[in-house]
This record gives C-alpha cells, sequence and structure tokens, in this order.
C-alpha cells in the first residue's frame, strides 16, 4: 500500500501543497477521483479556476457549489466509483457572506455589513483571506455530513508557507492597535467617557476630516463604520479561526506536498515539509510528480521495432535508429538526475513518497486522472 493509497482511507481532509506548477490541482483532482473509486462520498475544493480540469470532469466550470461528476462520464472511461465525486471551486464572496450571515446578531446588522463599500475589499482581497475562506469552506464541507473526504488545493503560490500562517495573520490583524482605535469598541462609548476618551473622541473625527479631505470622500468613515459593525462579529470569527486552525491540525488532516524532480523544487518541498512538522500540521508524504523513470534495456531495444514494423527504408533506419539512441540516452540522464531528487526526498519522508511519471501528455481528461492516481496510489505501470 503507497503512502497516498493509506492516507486516502484513513484521511477526512487532504491538502495538497506546495509551489506552483509542480501539479497540484492535478494530484488533488487524482486523489478525489481516488477516493471516490474507493467508495468514499469525495469532494474536491480547488483555488484555481482550472478551466480544463473542470471540463475533464464534465463540468462547464467550477462554480461555489458543489457539482457532481456525471456517471455517464465515469462509464465512458470505464470507470465505477463506489460512491460519488464532487468538485467546486472557492468562492470567498459566498463563504464571507455566509459567516458574516451565521455570525450576525441579526439579519439587518449582517445586511449593514455585506452592503458597506469595504467589506468587498475586505472579504476578497485582505491578505490570506483566500486561504482561510477555503478552509472555511472545507469545514462546511465536512459539518454538511454529505462527504466522508474532503481534497483542498492550494493556490499556486511561490511563497506556499503563506498558506499556513494565513489565519494567524487574519488574527493579528484583528487584533491589531489602529483597528480598534479606529473602530471604537462599544466599550468606550457605553462607559462614562473620561476626558482621555473624549480627547480620542475628538481626534478621530480630526483625523477622519482631515483624511476626506485628503481622499476627496467619506472613505474612512465608511471604513469606521464598517469596521465597527464589523467589530460585532471580531469574537466569532476569531473563534471560528480557532477552529479552522485546529481543522488543519486534527489528526484526520494529512498534507501532501507535492513537488517535481528539479534539485531546487525539491529544496523549497523539504523545506516546506519542515515548516509543516515545525508547526504542527501532519505530514502525509510528498509525491513526485513528472518524474523520468528509468529505460531498461529491453524496453530501449522494443523502440526500434516499430520502426521495423512500419517498413522504414534500409536507408534511412540506421539513422532513425542513432537518432533514437540519443533520445534514450538523453532520458536516462534525466531519470538519474530524478532518481538523485527521489533519494534526497526518501532521506527525510523514508517510505512516504509517492512517484508519478512524466506522463506522455497533459491530464486532461478522466482517463489521464485515473492515470495519475494509479500511479499514486500503486497499481500504476
Ligand atoms: N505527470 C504529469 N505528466 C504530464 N503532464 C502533467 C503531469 N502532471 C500534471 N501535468 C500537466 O501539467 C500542467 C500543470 O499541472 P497543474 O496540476 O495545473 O499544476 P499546479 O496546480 O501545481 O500549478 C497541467 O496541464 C497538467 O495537465
Ligand atoms: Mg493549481
Amino acid at each position: 500500500m503507497t503512502a497516498v493509497a493509506r492516507l486516502l482511507d484513513e484521511s477526512r481532509l487532504i491538502v495538497t501543497a506546495g509551489t506552483g506548477g509542480v501539479g497540484k490541482t492535478t494530484t488533488a483532482a487524482a486523489l478525489a477521483l481516488q477516493g471516490a473509486i474507493a467508495g468514499r462520498r469525495t469532494a474536491v475544493l480547488t483555488i484555481d479556476p482550472a478551466r480544463r480540469l473542470a471540463n475533464a470532469l464534465g463540468l462547464e466550470a467550477f462554480t461555489g457549489r458543489a457539482q457532481r461528476v456525471p456517471t455517464e462520464l465515469f462509464t465512458a472511461a470505464g470507470l465505477t466509483p463506489r460512491a460519488e465525486l464532487s468538485a467546486m471551486m472557492l468562492d470567498m464572496r459566498a463563504t464571507a457572506d455566509e459567516m458574516v450571515r451565521r455570525y450576525a446578531p441579526n439579519a439587518e446588522a449582517a445586511t449593514r455589513i455585506v452592503s458597506n463599500p469595504y467589506y468587498q475589499a475586505f472579504s476578497t482581497s485582505l491578505a490570506g483571506t483566500q486561504e482561510y475562506m477555503a478552509v472555511e469552506q472545507v469545514a462546511d464541507l465536512l459539518r454538511s455530513g454529505e462527504y466522508d473526504l474532503v481534497i483542498l488545493d492550494t493556490p499556486p503560490a511561490t511563497h506556499a508557507l503563506d498558506f499556513l500562517d494565513a489565519p494567524e495573520r487574519l488574527l493579528n490583524a484583528l487584533d491589531n492597535r489602529a483597528v480598534n482605535w479606529l473602530y471604537r469598541p462599544r466599550e468606550t462609548s457605553t462607559r462614562d467617557p473620561g476626558y482621555g476618551a473624549k480627547l480620542l473622541g475628538k481626534g478621530r473625527q480630526m483625523v477622519f476630516k482631515s483624511l476626506n479631505k485628503f481622499t476627496g470622500g467619506p472613505f474612512f468613515e465608511d471604513l469606521a463604520t464598517f469596521l465597527q459593525a464589523f467589530s460585532s462579529l471580531f469574537e466569532q470569527f476569531r473563534v471560528s479561526s480557532r477552529a479552522v486552525q485546529a481543522l488543519l491540525r486534527a489528526e484526520s488532516t494529512q498534507f501532501v506536498v507535492v513537488t517535481a524532480p528539479y534539485p531546487a523544487t525539491v529544496r523549497e518541498a523539504i523545506h516546506f515539509r519542515a515548516q509543516l512538522v515545525e508547526r504542527g500540521f501532519p505530514f502525509g508524504g510528498f509525491v513526485c510528480n513528472r518524474v523520468h523513470l528509468p529505460v531498461s534495456p529491453v524496453e530501449a531495444a522494443a523502440l526500434t521495432l516499430p520502426l521495423r514494423a512500419a517498413g522504414v527504408p534500409e536507408a534511412v533506419a540506421p539513422e532513425l535508429a542513432s537518432d533514437l539512441a540519443g533520445l534514450v540516452a538523453d532520458h536516462t540522464r534525466m531519470a538519474e538526475r530524478d532518481a538523485e531528487s527521489l533519494d534526497r526526498l526518501r532521506e527525510v519522508a523514508g517510505d512516504a513518497l509517492d512517484v508519478v511519471p512524466l506522463l506522455p501528455e497533459d491530464v486532461h481528461d478522466l482517463q489521464g486522472l485515473a492515470s495519475v492516481g494509479a500511479w499514486l496510489t500503486g497499481r500504476g505501470g
């Protein structure tokens, strides 16, 4: 049993992480497919729009709602999953709205918040909100009771660690003194405002006035109104953020670090794993994708067979054969380099390493995903 096959059996949440372009999204989708094949009701949540992948799953596009992969598609690909597979994309705005409605004291307060011009910016572009909302959405999926397994694909970040810091950064932002000063917590206004508080109130007004003049509009007053309204949610938000942190560290959660076999990428992956472990996130294993597997002499000899079968004229056959030999030599060199990368990964992770070879073409359909999945679960070849 491969490391990944075990994770598919035992986890409720698998997070694919790593630097961009290594095949994270593909791995996430392939894992989800294997989960469904094995009989676990599975959902994959991606942050990329990944239209081609959506099409590969028989969907027009990923949306903020979980869409089921049509059964006919499985049948056509010769697959018979024992449970359903659904796919969806992060919808930041919808997730944020949902949170506000859940935590606001009443519907009116919720509407006041979501209709504030600052809310849009806050809910969609504050650093880290994307990652945070993704985990919120995962928590929702798991709470719904409709899924046994959720696979979360993380954003194509060059700084992969941002993902882990995001919830903490948000919490820190909420603790920020300046923000507190600006939104003016209720306590100060209901208690008898002492001299200092009055002065602070005056000071705030003056700051707003000059800022408004400066920006040509009541932006900062809007911001203060927003923060004041939002402050009623801070505590709930904080609790929920802790729950998100706890979910990411749960025993039923596993991080799979996807990498390509290039030395620099492998170094980053190893560094990423160290950071995961240091912060108490469960590391499930490496997936090394796009690996050149060694060519055996028998396979190399077999490559010239089609030349003969195709009736290539005697005169050009030696030339083609030598071109082929050159290709095999190139491939072998890359396979040797990749083998060294695999050794590096094995040094830190032991058997918690699964290998997916560089496939002859892009993974653009269910069959392709199934073949990546087969490698991941040790049935490839
Ligand atoms: N093992 C593989 N062999 C061939 N092509 C692959 C393989 N894995 C991924 N790809 C292709 O590489 C491209 C990038 O993969 P993707 O999963 O989107 O990367 P990421 O999410 O890490 O940016 C896609 O076109 C995908 O089909
Ligand atoms: Mg991606």
